[in-house]
């Protein structure tokens, strides 16, 4: 699997790329994703800004290297990474985070009862279709439940459904779907799923978006 070609090259310093279906290569953040000392102080407070809306159970998905989910776990909140690379998992468990490898669109343990999702590092994209992605996310939270979405800087961005592939020097991987979505965008996705958008913040040239569970969705009466 390339993500894990990738990951282990991340681990020593080398550079991997994702390509457009039109031939556009970009360098991914690979230093950012493996945190600890690749990371700028940039990277890192724009990761404490990210979780710290994350004061319960939290499920990391795509949780790659772990950075993310160790930080939560170090600071004393649940959290459970979940990855289908198998070196990511390993390297978050190794980092002292907890990591499943499944697909995140099969059964989660723990479905419906978390108290928030992450979504990372532009992991709204995962799948191509963030409706779907949201919906996902939806059922994995509790009544109470919020989603942090990191979203693309450009806010009126929406690009669904966008045909991509990692390379690295020597290997290419197969292409698959991936959505770039802002937050104007984000916002109109996030109602038909039972989200509403709480607030958006900005950080270090990053920016996340806080969904809550519709209060429509919890119940009329509900707190
Ligand atoms: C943009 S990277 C995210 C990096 C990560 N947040 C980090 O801190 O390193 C996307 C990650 O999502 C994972 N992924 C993609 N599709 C997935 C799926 N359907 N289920 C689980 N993981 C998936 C990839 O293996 C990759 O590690």
């Amino acid at each position: 699997m390339i993500a894990d070609d990738v990951y282990r090259r991340g681990r020593a310093g080398l550079p991997s790329w994702i390509t457009d279906h039109d031939g556009r290569r970009t360098e991914l953040p690979i230093a950012r994703w493996m945190g600890g000392t690749h990371s700028t102080i940039e990277d890192i407070r724009a990761d404490e800004a990210s979780i710290a809306f994350c004061t319960g159970p939290t499920l990391d998905l795509g949780c790659g290297p772990g950075r993310l989910t160790e930080a939560l776990t170090r600071a004393g909140v649940p959290a459970l990474g979940v990855d289908t690379s198998s070196v990511a998992v390993e390297m978050t468990n190794h980092r002292g985070g907890l990591a499943l490898q499944q697909d995140i669109f099969c059964a989660i343990p723990g479905a419906g009862q978390w108290s928030h999702v992450l979504l990372a590092d532009g992991n709204i994209g995962i799948g191509g279709d963030p409706a779907a992605l949201l919906r996902t996310v939806r059922s994995l939270l509790h009544e109470t439940g919020t989603a942090v979405v990191e979203v693309d800087s450009a806010s009126g961005v929406d690009d669904r459904n966008r045909t991509v592939r990692w390379e690295t020097d020597d290997c290419v991987g197969e292409w698959f779907t991936w959505a770039s979505v802002g937050a104007s965008a984000l916002y109109a996705l996030a109602v038909t799923a039972g989200l509403r958008a709480r607030r958006t913040v900005e950080s270090n040239g990053r920016v996340f978006t806080e969904l809550a569970v519709h209060s429509i969705d919890r119940g009329v009466g509900d707190p």
